[in-house]
C-alpha cells in the first residue's frame, strides 16, 4: 500500500528500511518468520475469510482462493508463479509506506509493492500503517482480475502529471476511494447487491460489515470528478464510500476522461467534506448482503 498523502520521513515509520535497494525494495526474508506469526496470520485469514464469503466481490473470492494462502503468511514467489501468468503483476516486498514517485513506478511496471512485516498480536483490529496482511490478503487477489491489473498499471503511469500538475491529492483520491475502500454492484446473482472489493475495507473486519450493512453511511454512485473532489478518513471508517456499477466501470470512465482540465478547475479548491452530500445527489439507500 501507499500512503494517502503528505510525505512522511521514512525515520518515523515502523519498517526496517536499512539495505532497501534505491526502488525501496526488500526480499521478502519469509524465513525469519516466527511459528507465532504464522498461527497469527491463520486467524487473520479465517476471520477474514469468512466475511469475504459474504460480503466481498466475486472477483475478491475468487482470486483470494486462486493463491490458497490460509495456512501460513504466504511466499511472495510463490503468489507470483500466479499472478505473473494471469496478468503480468508481480510481487516486490517493501519495507512499509515508499516515496509517491517510486509507488508509481512500481505500478507503471505491474509491480505491486508488499509490506513484508506482520502486524503484532495487539493490532488485529486496526492498525495504522498497512502490513502484509493488508497488503497482501487485501490487495492481490484483485490483482488476478483483468480490469484492477490494467487500471493499477494506468495510475502507475498518471501518477507523473499529476505530481507535475500539482494534483496529486486528486488523483490519490481515485485510488483511496476504489482500490482502497470501493464498493461494486454484483450483477452476477440478479438482485444487484452491493460488495466490498476495497482492500482497506476487507482487511479490516470492522469496515468490512460497516461499509455495507451501517444504515447511515453515505453510498454514493462511482463519479470519477466528484471523488477527485472528495476527502476522506485516514483514522476512522469512512463516511462516505463509491459504488462502481461494475469493474470495468473503472477503466471505462478514466480513459475518457481528461484530468488536465479537471485538475486546473478543482486542485485549488477545498475538498468536499467526507460524509456530504450535494445538492441532488441520491445515496443507496439501506443495504443487507
Ligand atoms: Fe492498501
Amino acid at each position: 500500500m501507499k500512503k494517502p498523502s503528505t510525505e512522511t520521513s521514512t525515520s518515523e515509520l515502523r519498517g526496517e528500511y536499512e539495505g532497501a535497494a534505491d526502488d525501496y525494495t526488500v526480499g521478502q526474508d519469509w524465513q525469519a518468520y516466527t511459528p507465532e506469526m504464522h498461527a497469527r496470520w491463520r486467524r487473520l485469514h479465517a476471520r477474514q475469510s469468512a466475511l469475504v464469503e459474504t460480503h466481498a466481490c466475486a472477483a475478491f473470492r475468487e482470486g483470494l482462493a486462486r493463491l490458497d494462502c490460509a495456512d501460513g503468511i504466504p511466499r511472495f514467489e510463490d503468489a507470483n508463479a500466479i499472478l505473473e501468468p494471469a496478468t503480468g503483476w508481480r510481487l516486490v516486498g517493501v519495507p512499509g509506506f515508499i516515496p509517491d514517485a517510486v509507488f508509481f513506478d512500481h505500478l507503471a511496471h505491474r509491480r505491486f509493492p508488499v509490506t513484508r512485516w506482520l502486524r503484532e498480536e495487539h493490532e488485529l483490529d486496526y492498525l495504522v500503517e498497512p502490513d502484509i496482511f493488508h497488503d497482501f490478503f487485501g490487495h492481490v487477489p484483485m490483482l488476478l482480475d483483468p480490469t484492477i491489473a490494467d487500471f493499477l498499471e494506468l495510475y502507475g503511469k498518471a501518477g507523473a502529471r499529476a505530481m507535475a500538475m500539482d494534483a496529486l491529492d486528486m488523483l490519490a483520491r481515485i485510488y483511496w476511494y476504489t482500490i482502497e475502500f470501493g464498493l461494486v454492484r454484483e450483477s452476477a446473482d440478479g438482485l444487484g447487491r452491493l460488495k466490498v472489493f476495497g482492500a482497506g475495507i476487507i482487511s479490516s473486519s470492522g469496515e468490512t460489515r460497516f461499509s455495507l450493512e451501517d444504515p447511515k453511511v453515505l453510498r454514493l454512485p462511482f463519479d470519477a470528478v466528484r471523488v477527485m473532489r472528495t476527502g476522506y478518513m485516514i483514522d476512522a471508517f469512512q463516511k462516505t464510500y463509491f459504488v462502481l456499477e461494475s469493474l470495468p466501470q473503472l477503466i471505462e470512465d478514466l480513459v475518457g476522461l481528461d484530468f488536465g482540465p479537471v485538475y486546473e478547475t478543482w486542485r485549488q479548491a477545498p475538498p468536499i467534506p467526507a460524509g456530504d452530500l450535494l445538492p441532488g445527489e441520491t445515496p443507496f439507500g439501506e443495504l443487507t448482503p
